[in-house]
């Protein structure tokens, strides 16, 4: 039986830290799964990291679809969470409901994510009455990237109070879990203190009740940039490249295939 809601919200009662890595596909789930994450995020982050986009804007249900089946077929005891993609929920209720619902039928995850604090409290506890577990995702929100106008650090200032706020409405909205991206780990420690469901930081320091990354960024395969919060823990694209490099040689110097490798 794969991880579920009630062990996360136990694991934060026993002080059990709470990995998370994304994956977008089968070989990927079976790595982070067999290494033993306790949940796999399908990130709206495979817009940039798996297919190219400029951000996570224009990524579709079809294509999430696509991919968390894929991660699915790939699991054995992470929970697989479907991360919601732009206008798949801020539309109203019932297209949640839907797209969400939609999420679970097709794909076999077990929860779903949205990002949002106070303004999209109705949703989560509408789909969590459907019998929907939902993920909340406040502090930095890559899908308003454009009204933020980049990717800077949340919660400074004024806006303190308002992501105290969202935290707390997205619990009481009746969500499992919240993501906190990119605040001062000072602001992350008080919300994890004062909530009773687990934090899961991406750029919120040490004092969240798990942790969640890209796994492409923390092996070293995205190298397109590297925030600060990303500690990589492998450099596969240098390796990858180097593979390829040598490959491309012994073909050109006639050293490969030899004996070995031949019929
Ligand atoms: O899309 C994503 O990968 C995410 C996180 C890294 C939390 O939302």
């Amino acid at each position: 039986m794969p991880v579920t809601t009630a062990d996360f919200i136990e694991k934060k009662r026993k002080g059990e830290k709470i990995t998370v890595l994304t994956a977008y596909d089968y070989l990927t789930a079976r790595i982070v799964d067999s290494a033993g994450v306790d949940a796999i995020l399908v990130g709206d982050s495979l817009g940039m990291v798996a297919l190219g986009y400029k951000s996570t804007i224009p990524v579709t249900m079809e294509e999430m679809i696509h991919h968390t089946k894929a991660v699915v077929r790939g699991r054995r005891n992470a929970m697989v969470i479907f991360d919601m993609p732009f206008l798949s929920y801020q539309t109203g209720i019932r297209d949640a409901i839907l797209n969400a619902g939609r999420a679970l039928k097709e794909t076999g995850c077990d929860a779903v994510k949205i990002e949002g604090g106070v303004e999209q409290a109705e949703t989560i506890r509408a789909l969590v009455n459907s019998g929907i577990p939902v993920m909340g995702h406040v502090g930095l929100q890559p899908q308003s990237v454009n009204v933020y106008g980049g990717y800077k650090l949340r919660g400074r200032g004024e806006e303190r109070k308002r992501i105290i706020e969202d935290a707390k409405a997205v619990e009481e909205a009746g969500a499992f879990a919240v993501v906190l991206e990119k605040i001062p780990a000072e602001l992350a420690k008080e919300i994890t203190e004062m909530l009773r469901i687990p934090t899961i930081g991406i750029g919120a320091g040490k004092y969240c009740d798990g942790q969640v990354l890209v796994f492409q960024d923390m092996v070293g395969l995205f190298e397109d940039f590297k925030p600060k919060f990303v500690k990589r823990y492998a450099e596969l694209g240098k390796l990858a490249r180097e593979a390829v490099e040598r490959f491309i040689e012994e073909v050109k110097s006639g050293k490969f295939p030899d004996e070995e490798h031949s019929y």
